[in-house]
């Protein structure tokens, strides 16, 4: 990851989330015990505390299927829990970032085109989120900029930290984690390949965020009050992505069989394609995240260094 010498201090909310952690070895991570974003008390006291430069947003209801039965819970901390954290981060004049979300567009192909070759989504581009979870992201970012303008919101897509998250003391799972211990257990599995993403490292989201507010500090770059989209490079369906990490792990990647959404039906629809153009960030003076293969070869071999 990308480690900046001159850093202003920074807090980041859900630090025990995937991109908290990734985020922890260089700023303050309190977990929700400590930072409850639907706490404005809680808020201010870990502002009080901590006394931050910057606060990074990684705090988030992030379960998608969940939220189509509890779009009230989402609200609460997506969308409230964002606009009371930006209005006391406005208050104290501390920097804010937030993170969003791929699953604020529709997930329809722009143009109706190919999902092989069709434009990636910009920011500027029509948000209509057909999940719960995606409303209440939207409508989070919509509160923040409304409330502090100079807020940075960065969506980004399809993170995963991969098989070192165990070892790292991070619950739940993650695609590529998922990936790597299917490997182990199944002879063949089936993954659908008719959605169409960015896969990103948590390292490598982290590592932009970073660099961001280095060059900030040193006056190269002001994103305040931009929208941007941070994502690993190129595109990928996810069974591209299962054969890439087949692949690593030595295994035959036609071992991942695709199949059509139409197989796996979920409560919360996954969109059919949310490939995040990186225009944006380059636009704004940042350096574009690393392709997504590239990016996953670095976070494999990560968790082989670490796994010795
Ligand atoms: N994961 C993805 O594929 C993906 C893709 C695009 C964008 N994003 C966005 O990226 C950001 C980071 O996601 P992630 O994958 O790191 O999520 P994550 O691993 O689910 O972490 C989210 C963290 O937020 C915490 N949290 C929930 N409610 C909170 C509250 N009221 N106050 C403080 N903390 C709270 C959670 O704590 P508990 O464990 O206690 O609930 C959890 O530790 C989120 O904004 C998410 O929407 C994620």
């Amino acid at each position: 990851m990308f480690r900046p010498t001159a850093l202003p201090q920074i807090l980041v909310t859900g630090g025990r989330g995937q991109l908290g952690h990734a985020l922890s070895g260089v700023a303050d991570a309190p977990g929700r015990d400590e930072l409850d974003i639907t706490n404005p008390a809680s808020i201010s006291a870990a502002l009080d505390r901590y006394s931050p430069e910057a606060v990074i947003n990684a705090a988030a209801y992030t379960d998608v299927d969940g939220a189509e039965s509890d779009e009230a819970g989402a609200h609460a901390i997506n969308t409230v829990g964002v606009r009371d954290l930006a209005v006391a981060c406005r208050d104290r004049g501390i920097r804010l970032i937030h993170i969003s979300t791929d699953y604020v567009f529709s997930g329809a192909v722009p143009g109706g085109g190919d999902p092989a070759t069709a434009p990636a989504l910009e920011p500027a581009d029509l948000t209509e989120p057909t999940t719960a979870y995606g409303r209440t992201k939207l409508e989070g970012e919509r509160a923040a900029l409304e409330v502090y303008p100079e807020t940075t919101v960065v969506r980004t897509a399809w993170l995963y930290t991969g098989p070192s998250r165990d070892r790292m003391g991070l619950t739940g799972s993650d695609f590529v984690a998922t990936m790597v211990r299917l490997e182990h257990e199944r002879d063949e599995l089936n993954v659908v390949d008719d959605q169409w993403g960015s896969p990103t490292s948590t390292q490598a989201l982290a590592g932009g965020l970073l660099e961001m507010l280095a060059d900030e500090k040193a006056g190269r770059v002001d994103a305040c009050g931009l929208t941007l989209h941070a994502a690993g490079g190129g595109r990928a369906t996810w069974c591209e992505l299962a054969r890439a990490v087949f692949d690593w792990c030595g295994a035959d990647p036609e071992r991942v069989r695709p199949c059509s959404s139409e197989e796996f039906p979920r409560p919360a629809p996954r969109p059919a394609f949310s490939v995040l153009s990186d225009a944006s960030w380059r636009a704004a003076g940042l350096a574009p995240l690393p392709d997504w293969r590239a990016d996953l070869t670095t976070a494999m071999a990560e968790h082989a260094r670490v796994a010795r």
